[in-house]
């Protein structure tokens, strides 16, 4: 049984909340900065000024290894366990993580009220500043990314213990029955006559102009290449807002190509800055406009935003697409387990994962990685794409592998990530090795 790891800022209740969730599931329960101060033998103040902040991070990882090996736990962390790569792929390993939020008077006004009964004043080094409203800010910004990871994400502002525990429960059993539940809603993505996932290998052309009117004379170059299906990047284009969104699909709806729409979010590679529910709400344009076949949606985005965007997708008939970027390297195979089994919790259709191989070694074990998972009896469609130099083998023959769609750019400079080949390039790969779209292989097929 998965275990429950609570994550959130200092007075978001993770510590009462697991032990009333403990109660209220029957499962066991454990406290990770009590376990920390216990075996140290002195409180976590006491850490932080012998120690440093170092010393304590050094033994909170420590004791999250020891707490991941149990079972059927419900696990309340530190406010900063989730800082830490690797403390955060064991939690999204080996459980359910739930990031408890409140907003930042709430979260101080809670620390205060601890500080005021505890004798050690509540044991919050990194608040003993003079204005710990700004630090909580701060802090919170900085996390937030991180937290944002998790499965479920609960506001603990104005609700009692009792509600929070109940929410937390049905969000729970949810998580639980999802991955079943949710592979029955799982709606195929037919691109043309095709199928992502059933037809090998197919190819999306990323368009990424800068303003709608270039947008446009990019589709119609990409058109007259006759991808499987041409994504509209729209995070490129400057004066993106629903009414130029209308104006490029009405745009691209009588070029004949299957549309997939993207607005990437900055920290994974997006071209602008905008505001999050900006972002959002274009997406939703696009999702309700009729025009598209898929939309692109990150893992990293906020969970009840993403499952709301997938629910309306599911509505309109448009399936999500969900994906995770690093641009740095592969990450080890419990964290690509653990990002997988995130986004078949989340209910998209497909998973998309690009990540950046740094050698050889890295190439081959993303391959076998993505054949074992693409075999997975009942898995959605995977695409799985290398970034980079060393990436290029496995957008060329990634299909061998199982991955379902591999990305081409109009020219060689036209690319929207690192390492990718122009639609020429590919096509002469493909001929020399021998391999056939899936459109040549329908045209020799015998009956
Ligand atoms: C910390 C939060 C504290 C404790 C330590 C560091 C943090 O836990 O682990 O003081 O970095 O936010 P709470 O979140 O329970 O306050």
């Amino acid at each position: 049984m998965r275990n429950v790891y609570l994550i959130g800022f200092s007075g978001a209740g993770k510590s009462t909340l697991a032990a009333a969730l403990a109660r209220a599931r029957r499962m066991a329960t454990r406290d990770l900065d009590a376990e920390i101060a216990s075996e140290a033998g002195m409180p976590i103040p006491e850490i932080f000024a012998q120690e440093g902040e170092r010393g304590f991070r050094a033994r909170e990882s420590a004791a999250l290894r020891r707490v991941a090996s149990c079972s059927g736990t419900v696990i309340a962390t530190g406010g900063g366990a989730i800082i830490d790569p690797e403390n955060r792929e064991a939690m999204l390993a080996t459980g359910w993580v739930v990031w408890l939020d409140a907003d930042d008077e709430t979260l101080l006004r809670r620390v205060r009220r601890q500080a005021e009964r505890q004798a050690d004043g509540g044991g919050r080094p990194l608040l003993a500043v003079d204005d710990p409203l700004a630090r909580i800010r701060e802090l919170k910004l900085s996390r937030e990314p991180h937290y944002a990871r998790a499965h479920i994400r609960i506001d603990t502002t104005g609700r009692s213990v009792a509600e929070t525990v109940r929410a937390l429960c049905a969000e729970l059993d949810r998580l639980e029955g999802a991955s079943g539940a949710r592979a029955h809603k799982r709606m195929p993505v037919r691109v043309g006559g095709k199928v992502l996932g059933r037809d090998r290998p197919l190819t999306c052309v990323p368009l990424v102009g800068a303003s709608v009117k270039s947008m446009l004379e990019q589709a119609a170059l990409a058109a007259r290449l006759a991808p499987d299906l041409v994504e509209l990047r729209v995070d490129h284009v400057l004066d993106a807002d629903e009414s130029s969104l209308t104006h490029l699909l009405s745009g691209t709806a009588g070029l004949g190509v299957p549309m997939l729409l993207t607005n990437r979010r900055q920290q994974e590679g997006g071209a602008r800055e905008q505001g999050e529910q900006a972002r959002l709400a274009l997406l939703r344009s696009g999702i309700a406009s009729g025009s598209l076949s898929a939309f692109d949606i990150e893992l990293a985005t906020v969970p009840a935003e993403r499952e709301q965007l997938i629910e309306l997708g599911l509505r309109h008939g448009v399936p999500a697409i969900v994906s995770f970027h690093d641009f740095n390297a592969v990450p080890n195979d419990v964290a690509l387990d653990s990002i997988l089994q995130a986004m078949v919790a989340s209910g998209a259709s497909v998973a998309k994962l690009a990540v950046t191989p740094r050698d050889p070694a890295d190439v081959a074990r993303l391959l076998r990685w993505c054949r074992a998972e693409s075999d997975r009896p009942g898995m959605m469609p995977l695409i799985v794409l290398g970034m980079g130099p060393y990436g290029l083998v496995t957008r060329l023959a990634g299909h061998l592998a199982g991955s379902a769609l591999t990305y081409a750019a109009t020219e060689a400079t036209s690319g929207s990530a690192p390492g990718q080949p122009a639609v020429t390039e590919l096509r002469t790969a493909w001929e020399a090795l021998g391999i056939a779209s899936s459109d040549e292989r329908e045209r020799h097929a015998v009956i």
